[in-house]
């Protein structure tokens, strides 16, 4: 049952009576204005729509939130209603109404989580690492948000297909090409064809990157003195006006400033990559002998795609070794795909799609390349280049055709991060003219994983983290924990060295998944292994905890707690602790809806905390194993199994695993 949304169908035919369908005000939308309490002791749930609805009918709300209620029709479920204040409506549920919710969810499988109806078909685009690179931090991102988004709908009843768009086809391969042609060590490649490749990537990057600053610094350099100069200009033309600087004056002073110090930032960073070859002569010699890596790249990689015979079988012998290591990472994290159709995949529709744009006049030539021109937008999207390569636009278009002709989707999810934001509004705009209106397209976008410093995460050397490692870590710590926690018990310790392991491999990669989804997902967020692995607080390690806790109780009290669910015992909600744990359990519904309205997993994460927290206080206040009598005992013990197998629920939809003692 969706309580949340069954109230505010409840509502909106209360406001239909009342303004009629096409009235002065949508009723749907102040139907939306159903709440839960923030207070308690005001009810369950608040209405604030007479407010509004006031305003606009010119009379005052209080009159209005009374003929909202002489309209509303919830009395199976709701004591009658109260106005209070200037107009809110609030609602408390039946006592009796909660107790016959409640032990419906104990008797449910699906813990009374309705089947979303209509199912929609919906594709889910994520992880979609480039291949030829070892997987790091930020990949995580993507790969977490995108399962437990799958996860969740799915438990919805939606028809999820979830699509893994490697990046198999781009320049990274053209990259370890020219790599493998000039720099391979044929030893270390036959002892680990990934470590090696992902060596040469590193160095080709390296170069290519030494080379394209050498290029870049002059500009900069020139771009930042006029910068300066222009800023020194303004500062004296303030200063000769004898005035002080307004507002206006200052802001253009600070962009100014602003643009400065992104320069300057920019000339470091350069400087950086220049030095880290200059530093090393060996290197240095290397970088002077291929001058020309930029561009050779890039051929490498159009030979590739032109089908050239010798690029094409290192591609076919490099690329099982980059989905291998990949591969094990998924696995360690528990994350899988219905397909991974890589951008390799779509190669041979490429031209038709350029010629289709063409033909239904969606796209031109400009400067020699095919672009499509979209209003809106101050570049138009290229879908063919000038030297007739095909983009990663160009791919997008015929992956959203595939996925629509095969999958027949209605919906295509992109979790990708926010800085692809122009691309994917481009693509959605350039496929909505193309004909694939019906499909609704989103771009489930994702902030940046923080170091300490609040700057992307990275290794002092200012490389980025290498995920594998990052995960090793975690479980090394979680180990730590685990058997802090263990040797503390009152009894002694309970655990193996064995089952520490296996506790300590789940503890550890769960922290890094949980600290991920429990950031709302546009943020940036700071990546903190000490604070993901707390005891306490929003973290994975404390909701293993309390589900850990729960089966605590029933090994104590010598509980068979599947039998006891089956016997049909009656869970009674008579202290007002019981109460709160039962409603709060019965949200999980409208949590799981409210986590897919916009696809943020961390309102899931949110609810579960407020559960563990609402269970922190019925347990304080009501003895389980020690209740008064065998009934409210079994009624206790069977509401902590319902938090149990809420937490397990949802953490499962997180890609979380738990254990039964830890
Ligand atoms: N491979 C891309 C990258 O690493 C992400 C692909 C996202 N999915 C897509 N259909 N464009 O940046």
């Amino acid at each position: 049952m969706n309580i949340l949304p069954e109230l505010r169908d409840r509502f909106r035919a209360a406001l239909v009576e009342l303004i009629g369908n096409a009235g002065v005000a949508d009723a749907a939308e102040l139907a939306t204005m159903v709440r839960t309490a923030q207070d308690p002791r005001f009810g369950d749930y608040q209405a604030n729509c007479a407010m509004p609805l006031g305003k606009q009918l010119g009379r005052p709300p209080r009159d209005v939130a009374g003929e909202i209620v002489d309209r509303l029709d919830v009395e199976d479920m709701c004591e009658a209603p109260e106005i209070a204040g200037p107009g809110f409506i609030n609602l408390r549920l039946k006592p009796e109404w909660l107790v016959a919710q409640i032990n419906a969810a104990c008797r449910d499988a699906r813990l009374g989580v309705p089947l979303a109806s209509p199912a929609r078909r919906i594709v889910v685009d994520f992880s979609s690492p480039n291949v030829a690179k070892p997987m790091h931090v930020g990949h995580i991102r993507s790969t977490v948000i995108g399962d437990a988004i799958c996860r969740t709908l799915k438990y919805l009843g939606h028809e999820v297909t979830s699509d893994n768009h490697l990046g198999d086809w781009g320049t990274q391969f053209g990259m370890i090409i020219y790599g493998f042609k000039h720099f391979v060590n044929r030893d270390a490649y036959a002892a680990s064809p990934v470590a090696e490749l992902g060596r040469l990537y590193k160095l080709v990057n390296q170069l290519v990157e030494y080379h394209g600053s050498v290029e870049r610094l002059p500009a900069l350099r020139q771009q930042l003195e006029q910068q300066i100069a222009a800023a020194q200009e303004l500062a004296r033309q303030q200063a000769e006006s004898g005035k002080p600087a307004d507002k206006a004056a200052k802001k253009a002073r600070r962009r100014l400033d602003d643009k400065v110090t992104a320069t300057q930032a920019d000339i470091a960073s350069l400087e950086g990559k220049i030095a880290a070859v200059n530093q090393d002569t060996e290197f240095a010699a290397i970088a002077a002998q291929h001058s020309a890596i930029g561009t050779a790249v890039l051929e490498e990689t159009a030979r590739l795609h032109a089908g050239d015979a010798t690029n094409r079988q290192l591609w076919e012998e490099f690329l099982p070794a980059c989905r291998l290591a990949m591969e094990q990472i998924y696995q360690r994290i528990q994350v899988t795909f219905d397909h991974e159709l890589g951008e390799s995949f779509y190669q041979d529709r490429l031209a038709k799609v350029v010629a289709d744009f063409e033909s239904h006049g969606l796209a031109r030539e400009s400067e020699g390349a095919t672009c499509v021109f979209l209003a809106d937008f101050d570049t138009p999207m290229i879908i063919r280049k000038q030297d007739g390569a095909f983009l990663y636009a160009t791919t997008d278009l015929a992956t959203i055709q595939y996925r629509v002709q095969e999958w027949q989707a209605d919906e295509i999810l992109y979790v990708v991060d926010h800085r692809q934001g122009e691309h994917f509004a481009k693509l959605f705009e350039a496929a909505r003219l193309w004909g694939f209106n019906r499909t609704h397209l989103q771009h489930i976008a994702f902030g940046t994983v923080l170091g300490k410093d609040g700057k992307p995460f990275k290794t002092r050397s200012g490389e980025t983290v290498g995920l594998v490692g990052l995960l090793d870590d975690a479980v090394a710590r979680a180990r730590d924990i685990v058997a802090a926690n263990d040797d503390a018990k009152k009894n002694g310790p309970e655990l193996d060295e064995a089952e520490r392991d296996r506790v300590a491999d789940v503890i550890g990669h769960a922290a890094i998944k949980y600290a991920d989804l429990s950031h709302n997902r546009s943020s940036d967020y700071e990546f903190d292994q000490e604070k993901m692995l707390a005891m306490q607080g929003n973290t994975a390690t404390y909701m293993q905890y309390s589900f850990a806790r729960v089966n605590g109780i029933f090994s104590r009290g010598n509980v068979d707690i599947e039998s006891l669910r089956r016997s049909g015992a009656p869970i009674r909600l008579d202290d007002s602790h019981e109460r709160a744990l039962a409603l709060e359990i019965l949200k999980f519904s409208d949590a799981l809806l409210e986590s897919v309205d916009d696809y943020r997993p961390n309102v899931l994460t949110g609810y579960l905390y407020e559960l563990t927290k609402t269970f922190s206080g019925f347990f304080e206040h009501c003895p389980v194993l020690k209740a008064e009598d065998e009934a409210v005992r079994a009624s206790r013990l069977l509401l902590c199994d319902l938090t149990a197998r809420v937490i397990r629920c949802g953490l499962g939809l997180l890609g979380i695993d738990v254990v039964h003692r830890m």
